[in-house]
């Protein structure tokens, strides 16, 4: 329950928000601060105060749960506090005693001084919830900072730690002690001094040096938007930051006033708060409570140390636990060691990582060739080649040698889990861990439930995938999981978008357009295409499917163009490139091909080649919510976003359908059944949805 308490120390009134778990600014919360501010204000024995946070929080922000709901009319916002506080003529010291973010760092920023404690952050993220600071921010912070540093700051969203926040001027001091002691003493000077407090928006100095370079902002406009492509909110950011160096501060107020209220009401902004309220719900399993014990995990393993285990060991090493990487031969587990050693380096070069971190990860790395090295792992993970004969020998050997309470989880892509869990005597500690490539970059996790697998092992699971920086997402066992079904719909259309009449670079801009980082070809390339040969030729052979529309890539395959890694695929590469070229060679397989399968080649418009392409995704989204596969449709957004570069400004597939309206999507599957048959059919959940005029996001 929001409260806000003012306790007396001397002359000084200390206003301390306690809004748990954040102390956000509900209204509740600022209607207890305005009650505060104004009855300490009209007592003649307050001579200064002092603003604070409960707990470890300084204000994390607005209330976001509270957007686009009804305000009650009476309600002070955030503004007219601020602008109460900064005009009062008692002196106001925000005591940031921790994170200070969005709205908390506007209303401190409303304060005449700053005093940090040292662990605290301080910055402005509403960026990226497709939003911009809306109480001053954009004003005041580059009064403050001046403007290139303040440009960084918004239209990054990051925060910055205290003594960067010192160093730019955002705050007076960093304490060492008790920072409201030392907010406390701060004020009491203040108001000694007997001055009128300094308002930051009287502060002119700093942005006085932008007006002499008015190629800053367009400048900073062309690099933001190569940096955040398609996303609207950091371009209105920068216009906020230039009006306030342009501007008198009321106007410029009022301009920031308008664009805020714009982008709350924007899709953009919608669906990136939904992409953050999904990324929250994740982690709730309706029959795993949060309560549910889970197995510690003070040392892991991982099986095979080839282009997975080497990022998966990584990860491990990232959160400080201890890892063993088997290999099957000497020279695999030296190369594949040495990988690390150069991706570490890499990444040391660069800045990101100091010399002793790098050494002290590394540290947590063992290399071993024999499996008795790792009896006493709490998780092992196998990373070894996609076969079932060679996964199935190595549960065996795990099974009988690794301890009973380990869990051991299968990395594999394609291959049945519970199959795999079934040759073991503890089915119920097996579970899928499918890592994206690069597994140490890439923030996906989908953890596969098995038929067996135990309410511990999936709380287990889901808790590492936090503790190694991954959004674990809980999904069931099928061909493909989720992510790579859903992909297999849409790669399957592309492919026979360019039997049809269209080509790969004209498929790849569509969707590069649509704000994929790239098309569906050039990703081809990047994974490299004898990847899924292989699969397909698998497949075939099992007799699960025999699809003609592969043909071109078959070919391509045949050809030895394997994509990037051969300098040719689906497109061609020059020496040191990654930038795709079309091929004539490429075109004339392709209108072979049609021409071989009878087809006669059409124009294909833009917006039938996004449909195509985007339609049976989310229709086999909408089958696999049937099939009880996914938990939830934003579940499906969170790994299309975070595994498959699916634009976050969208919202993610299912967000997206719900915003084309499921009638048309459905209207557009129907016709594509007809023409193509079966496989298109749209998904039964899809019809009902549709029928009742509802969306994935309201079943
Ligand atoms: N590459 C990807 O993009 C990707 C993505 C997700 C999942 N996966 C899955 O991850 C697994 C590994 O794929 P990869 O791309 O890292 O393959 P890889 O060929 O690069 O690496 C496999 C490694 O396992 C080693 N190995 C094989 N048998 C072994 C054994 N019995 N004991 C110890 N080591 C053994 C090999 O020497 C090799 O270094 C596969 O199941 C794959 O489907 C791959």
């Amino acid at each position: 329950m929001a409260e806000v308490k003012l306790e007396r120390r001397g002359s000084v009134a200390v206003i301390t928000l306690d809004n748990p778990p954040v102390n956000a600014l509900s209204v509740a919360t600022l209607t207890g601060l305005a009650q505060r501010v104004t009855a300490g204000l009209a007592d003649p024995a307050i001579k200064a105060f002092v603003l604070t946070g409960a707990g470890k929080i300084f204000v994390g922000g607005a209330d976001i749960r509270e957007f686009g709901k009804p305000r009650p009319a009476e309600a002070p916002t955030l503004s007219q506090l601020i602008e109460t506080i900064e005009n009062a003529s008692a002196p106001f010291v925000a005591a940031i005693n921790g994170a200070a973010a969005g709205g908390g760092l506007e209303l401190a920023l409303g304060c005449h001084a700053r005093i940090a404690s040292p662990g605290a952050r301080l910055g402005l993220p509403e960026v990226k919830l497709g939003l911009l600071p809306g109480a001053g921010g954009t004003q005041r912070l580059p009064r403050l900072t001046g403007v290139e540093a303040a440009l960084d700051m918004i239209v990054s969203g990051e925060l910055k730690p205290a003594e960067a926040a010192l160093a730019l001027g955002i705050v007076d001091a960093v304490a060492a002690g008790d920072v409201v002691a030392a907010a406390v003493a701060h004020a009491e000077k203040l108001a000694a001094a007997g001055k009128p407090p300094q308002r930051t928006r009287d502060l002119g100095g700093k942005i006085e040096a932008a007006k002499a370079k008015p190629e800053l902002f367009a400048n900073y406009r062309k690099e933001t938007a190569r940096r955040f492509r398609g996303y609207e909110a950091p371009q209105r950011c920068i216009d906020c930051v230039e009006a306030a160096a342009t501007l008198p501060f009321a106007e410029g107020l009022k301009a920031e006033r308008a664009a805020f209220l714009e982008r709350v009401g924007s899709e953009q902004s919608k669906a990136q708060r939904h992409v953050f309220f999904a990324e929250r719900e994740v982690a709730k399993i309706p029959d795993v409570p949060a309560d549910t014990p889970t197995l510690p995990i003070k040392a892991a393993a991982v099986i095979g140390c080839g282009t997975m285990g080497g990022g998966i060991a990584m990860n491990f090493a990232n959160a400080g636990i201890p890892v063993t990487v088997v290999e099957s031969t000497k020279e695999a587990l030296e190369r594949g060691l040495s990988i690390i050693g150069k991706n570490y380096a890499a990444t040391a070069a660069k800045g990101r990582l100091s010399q002793a971190d790098m050494q002290k990860r590394l540290g947590l790395i063992k290399g071993t060739l024999a499996y008795e090295d790792i009896k006493a792992a709490d998780i092992v993970i196998e990373a070894v080649f996609e076969e079932m004969d060679i996964k199935k020998e190595t549960f065996r050997k795990l099974d009988a040698l690794v301890k009973p309470a380990a869990i051991l989880a299968t990395n594999t892509s394609t291959l049945d889990v519970d199959e795999i869990a079934a040759v073991t005597k503890r089915p119920v500690k097996v579970i899928g861990t499918h890592f994206f490539s690069p597994a140490n970059v890439m923030r996906l996790l989908e953890n596969v439930r098995g038929r067996k697998s135990s309410k511990e092992t999936i709380a287990t699971v889901m808790a590492l995938s936090r503790r190694i920086g991954k959004i674990g997402v809980l999904v069931g066992v099928c061909d493909g999981f989720v992510g790579n079904r859903m992909l297999a719909a849409y790669t399957r259309q592309a492919n026979a978008l360019i039997l049809e009449g269209a080509l790969p670079h004209e498929v790849d801009k569509v969707i590069y357009d649509f704000g994929f980082p790239m098309g569906p070809f050039a990703m081809g390339d990047l994974a490299g295409l004898d990847v899924s040969w292989r699969i397909r030729k698998r497949r075939q052979a099992e007799g699960k499917d025999n699809y003609p529309g592969y043909v071109v890539g078959d070919r391509l395959c045949e050809m030895g163009r394997f994509g990037q890694k051969t300098g040719q695929g689906w497109f061609r590469y020059e020496a040191g490139s990654r930038t795709p070229l079309s091929d004539p060679l490429v075109e004339a397989t392709i209108l072979k091909a049609s021409a071989e399968l009878g087809l006669k080649r059409r124009k294909i418009a833009a917006e039938e080649i996004l449909e195509r392409c985007m339609y049976p995704l989310i229709n086999e989204g909408a089958k696999i919510l049937d099939e009880g596969l996914a938990l939830r449709s934003s579940d499906i957004d969170i790994i299309w976003i975070n595994g498959y570069g699916f634009p976050a400004y969208r919202g993610g597939p299912m967000f997206y359908a719900d915003r084309v309206g499921l009638a048309k999507i459905l209207q557009v599957m129907r016709r594509l059944e007809e023409q193509h048959g079966e496989i298109l059919r749209p998904a039964p959940l899809l019809e009902r949805l549709a029928r009742e005029g509802k969306g994935f996001g309201e079943p």
